[in-house]
Formats: C-alpha cells, sequence, structure tokens
C-alpha cells in the first residue's frame, strides 16, 4: 500500500484553495491534517469549510503538533525562507510547495 503523506497549509488566505485541491487530486495520497494562519477565525473557517482537523495560529506548534511529512506554504513572501529554515530544523523530508 502506498504511504500517505499527511501535510500542512501554511495561509489560508486567496491561494490557500489551490493547494487543498492539489491535494484532493493525489486521491488520499496527500492529506491535509492542520491548516495554519496567524489570523485565527480566518483559519478555522477554512479548516471548517474543507473539512481539515487542525487549526492552527502558530507554525512551529503546528509542525511540533502535526508532525507534516510535506508543508505548503501559502503565506506571504516574505516568510517562505523562515519558514523553510524551521521545517528542516523539525526533520521533515520534504517541502512541498511555495
Ligand atoms: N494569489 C495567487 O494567485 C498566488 C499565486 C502564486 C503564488 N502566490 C503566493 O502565495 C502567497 C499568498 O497569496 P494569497 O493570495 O493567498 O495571499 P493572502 O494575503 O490572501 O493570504 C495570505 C495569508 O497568510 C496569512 N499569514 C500571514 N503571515 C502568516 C504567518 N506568519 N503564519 C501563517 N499565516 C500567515 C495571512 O493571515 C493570510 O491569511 C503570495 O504571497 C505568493 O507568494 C499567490
Amino acid at each position: 500500500m502506498s504511504k500517505v503523506y499527511r501535510a500542512i497549509l501554511v495561509g489560508t488566505g486567496g491561494i490557500a484553495d489551490a493547494h487543498v485541491r492539489a491535494a484532493e487530486a493525489t486521491k488520499g495520497r496527500v492529506v491535509i491534517t492542520a491548516a495554519v494562519d496567524i489570523d485565527a477565525t480566518r483559519v478555522r473557517t477554512f479548516s471548517d469549510k474543507y473539512k481539515i482537523a487542525g487549526a492552527h495560529t502558530d507554525y512551529a506548534t503546528a509542525l511540533a503538533a502535526e508532525k507534516p511529512d510535506l508543508v505548503f506554504i501559502a503565506a506571504p513572501p516574505s516568510l517562505h525562507l523562515t519558514r523553510l529554515d524551521e521545517y528542516r530544523r523539525h526533520g521533515s523530508r520534504r517541502l512541498g510547495a511555495l
């Protein structure tokens, strides 16, 4: 049986829906276990809309709690390198998307 990759999605603004669709297109191989956004209302609404189990307002907390295989980054560009560095220190092996 193929491995199921656990993913988190960071940033739940305009482009985030496209990342959900991309995960859905894998037909179960990639499952988004949590969304992350500094806007608590937005991330809760987003997770509810797509039936994503987790909703976090802090990326480091999400990494520790979810232990993802993949991270979809849909936050502003100024945060991308910081997010990547934290992800590598966390020990995850793959970067999902920028
Ligand atoms: N919109 C597009 O068509 C498009 C296309 C290609 C790439 N992108 C990339 O995706 C990024 C996001 O685009 P968007 O249109 O969704 O922007 P957006 O402004 O609609 O959403 C960005 C989200 O990131 C959240 N955010 C900000 N700082 C955060 C942090 N530290 N941790 C977690 N979440 C944080 C914001 O609260 C917001 O909900 C763009 O900056 C760009 O790099 C967007």
